[in-house]
């Protein structure tokens, strides 16, 4: 079985195809950032667009990619929400439309599950169950995961997500859009005694977020320090955002150690954008060590957005039997 996958939630456009016997054999990724850098953030209309652009080119580069021509591939998995409603009609259609002509089956795959089943596209793959952290620019959920589709929400942000603080911060610091690794950098020159962030919601019981606060924390030191210094200094801006990080990580880690109690399970997953942050994954890799358990995440370009994750979702899917009928059905708004 050879599945494409196609993901077009947001600002990537990705494409990947999955063979069940040798794996990923195509990953193709075309990234917007540098259109929506001048507006600060993603614009819906423009996502659309570029999407509309670059759908069909990229899902040829990927046949060419794995040497396939469109008869070899038997179904086909696309993005189906959550995300930005006209960005997900694109490659939804897209999907649906080729999978018709093709004469093979198409399977509308949620965003977030994609995220969540990344890290089984690695040589040592978590095996179920397993608690899963999913940190990305839309969200921040710890979800026990018992096996393919039985996800049970644990906790999640009341406010921003994860990845919304980072981007959130690195604005405040004079970054750009998307700022989260660009913030990380700048934190690794940071002094770790400078500042110190509170840790929301961590002194009382219960799994879930929030991180709308830290970026005001965030806004109210760089005023302070603008008062004090005149200007922010570089260093400044990196002690800062160390604090910043460090903050969110141990209240992320702090969750992620009540849920294993809570649950009794010992296997960690952490997924989406931000689980690409180096700091977070040295830390998670530390509690799990402590717990005598183990942790598992995506390589970092798989963090990100990316088709890989489609079609790898898509193809379990598939695999299990699971079919839809013809129309094509987006939901911007969709709770795993
Ligand atoms: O999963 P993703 O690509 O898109 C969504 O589904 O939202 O996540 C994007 C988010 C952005 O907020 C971005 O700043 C953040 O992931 N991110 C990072 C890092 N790399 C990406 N945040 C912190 N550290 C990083 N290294
Ligand atoms: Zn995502």
């Amino acid at each position: 079985m050879k599945i494409l996958g196609i993901e077009t939630s947001c600002d990537e456009t990705g494409v990947a195809i999955y063979d069940e016997h040798k794996g990923l054999i195509a990953n193709q990724l075309y990234t917007q950032i540098e259109l929506h850098a001048d507006y600060g953030g993603v614009v819906p209309e423009l996502a659309s667009r570029d999407h509309i652009r670059k759908t069909l080119p990229l899902i040829n580069a990927a046949l060419q990619e794995a040497n396939l021509k469109a008869k070899d591939i038997d179904g086909i998995a696309y993005t189906a929400g959550p995300g930005l409603v006209g960005a997900l009609l694109v490659g939804s259609t897209i999907a649906r439309s080729l999978a018709y002509a093709w004469n093979v089956p198409a399977i509308g795959v949620h965003h977030m599950e994609g995220h969540l089943l990344a890290p089984m596209l690695e040589d040592i793959p978590p095996q179920f169950p397993f608690i899963a952290l999913l940190v990305s620019g839309g969200h921040t959920q710890l979800v026990r995961v018992s096996n393919l589709g039985q996800y049970e929400l644990l906790g999640e942000s009341i406010d921003d997500a994860a990845g919304e603080a980072f981007d959130k911060t690195a604005k405040l610091l004079g970054l750009d859009y998307p700022g989260g690794a660009a913030l990380s950098r700048l934190a690794e020159q940071g002094n770790p005694t400078r500042f110190t962030f509170p840790r929301p919601m961590t002194d009382r019981p219960g799994l879930d977020f929030s991180f709308s606060g830290l970026k005001t924390f965030a806004a109210n030191t760089i005023a302070q320090a603008i008062q004090m210094e005149g200007e922010l200094s570089e260093q400044t801006r990196a002690d800062i955002a160390y604090a910043f990080q460090q903050a969110v990580i141990e209240t992320l880690a702090i969750k992620c150690k009540r849920a294993l109690k809570e649950t009794g399970l010992k296997r960690l997953v952490i997924a989406g954008g931000v689980s690409a942050n180096k700091q977070l994954r040295q830390e998670l890799a530390k509690l799990m060590q402590q717990l005598g358990g183990e942790v598992f995440y995506p390589r970092p370009q798989f963090c990100t957005d990316n088709g890989a994750m489609i079609a790898y979702a898509g193809f379990l899917r598939l695999k299990n039997g699971e079919q839809q009928d013809l129309s094509i059905m987006v939901k911007p708004r969709w709770p795993m």
